[in-house]
């Protein structure tokens, strides 16, 4: 069987990386790695294959950034020849970013089946762009990866048959729980001089968040009130970055921006922290694993099981609402338990479904 497995932005990467070190232990397995491009900087793709142990890629298609029409587009054109050379039995995608819904309609539409790894996610909002990303891909993909078990009822309910649905676990948590010692030699901690559980973690970078100014104002506000209390370590993503140019932040002194951080310094400041606001999808679930509380601060999540069972509290947008629940947490932290098949294992599980099903024809297509 040969595999070609697509990466495009930071999230991917450490989504693939369990299945890139699986499939090294199949030697009847080919596989070919692409890199679209989408995410380019060195602190936002090179640095995660280096510490992941992840191959280089074996094409990178370079489409860099661009308007949504924009990216899909180059990605389609460009991922189309590689295909045709290629020529592989599966194409596996991860994730929601613009690049796993452009390579998964490229490849379906040459008859190359996609399997979709974190499949049936919904947060059942159609103005982010990663919803519509999320119900594209699945409705036209072979195979259906499964996280979490709401993702399951979420295809069913969209009528797809069973026999295209595999709840297997979370592929990035069995990065995490691979990684989780030697996160721990990171120096992160001295070098930002943050002492254990004396400070919390801010990422931000949602455009529903980052792009609308009025709405950044307002959680800037709630950032001040509360840096009064605790110092807050903010890694800029470069949509952030773009979107917080020329504010002045000489009235936070403990709010400390600093560039987009590694794999392992990120996992160890996590880890470490004594709560998290974000409005990242991956590290709801991260926090979860590792009982962090964390804050949303969206008023929706397509990762419900991180709230029913995990530590996460969906706090919204309004600054007065994040204020509090930031109070409640310092009180009386959210705890939690880790959601089922969330184990390490869900690689494995992914390669041997994919080995014995690839063959097999499906009740409908
Ligand atoms: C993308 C994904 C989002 C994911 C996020 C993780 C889509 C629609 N969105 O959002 O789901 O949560 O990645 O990071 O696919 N830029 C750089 N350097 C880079 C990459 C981007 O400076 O290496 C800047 C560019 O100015 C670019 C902007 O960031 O215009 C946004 O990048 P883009 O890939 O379009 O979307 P993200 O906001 O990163």
């Amino acid at each position: 069987m040969k595999i070609l497995a697509v990466v495009g932005a930071r999230p991917n990467f450490m989504k693939i990386a369990p299945l890139m070190w699986e499939i090294k232990n199949h030697p009847a397995i080919q596989s070919y790695l692409v890199h679209t491009g989408q995410h380019y900087d060195q602190q936002m793709s090179q640095i995660f294959f280096q510490e992941l142990g992840i191959p280089r890629p074996d094409i990178d298609l370079g489409i860099g950034s661009g308007s949504h029409a924009q990216q899909t587009a180059e990605v389609m054109k460009r991922f189309e020849g590689v295909l045709l050379e290629q020529k592989p039995d599966v194409v596996v995608v991860v994730g929601d970013v613009n690049s796993t819904m452009a390579c998964a309609i490229t490849a379906v539409k040459l008859d190359i089946p996609v399997a979709h790894i974190e499949a049936g996610l919904r947060s059942f909002d159609r103005t982010m762009p990663e919803e519509i990303n999320r119900l594209l891909t699945d409705s036209i993909s072979r195979w259906l990866f499964v996280s979490e078990k709401s993702g399951v009822e979420n295809l069913r309910r969209e009528g797809i048959s069973d026999d295209r649905i595999f709840f297997v676990g979370n592929v990035m948590i069995d990065t995490l729980l691979a990684c989780r010692d030697r996160a721990e030699s990171s120096t992160i901690l001295k070098s930002l001089e943050l002492k254990d559980r004396q400070y919390a973690v801010v990422t931000l970078h949602r455009p529903s968040n980052v792009d609308d100014p009025r709405l950044l104002k307002g959680l800037l506000d709630a950032l001040e009130e509360i840096q009064r209390d605790v110092v807050l370590i903010f890694p800029v993503h470069p949509r952030a970055r773009k979107a917080l140019n020329g504010r002045p932040f000489a009235s936070m002194p403990n709010l400390k921006l600093v560039d987009p951080l590694g794999y392992m310094d990120f996992l160890k400041l996590l880890a470490h922290s004594r709560l998290v606001f974000t409005d990242s999808g991956g590290i709801q679930e991260e926090t979860t694993v590792m009982g962090v509380p964390c804050l949303t601060l969206r008023n929706n999540t397509e990762r419900p099981a991180t709230v029913e069972q995990g530590t996460n509290v969906l706090v919204g947008t309004d600054p007065s609402a994040i204020v509090g629940a930031y109070r409640q947490a310092m009180t009386q932290p959210k705890t939690g338990r880790v959601p089922e098949l969330w184990d390490g294992q869900a690689a494995k599980r992914i390669v041997g479904t994919l080995q014995k099903t690839f063959a097999q024809p499906l009740s409908t297509w």
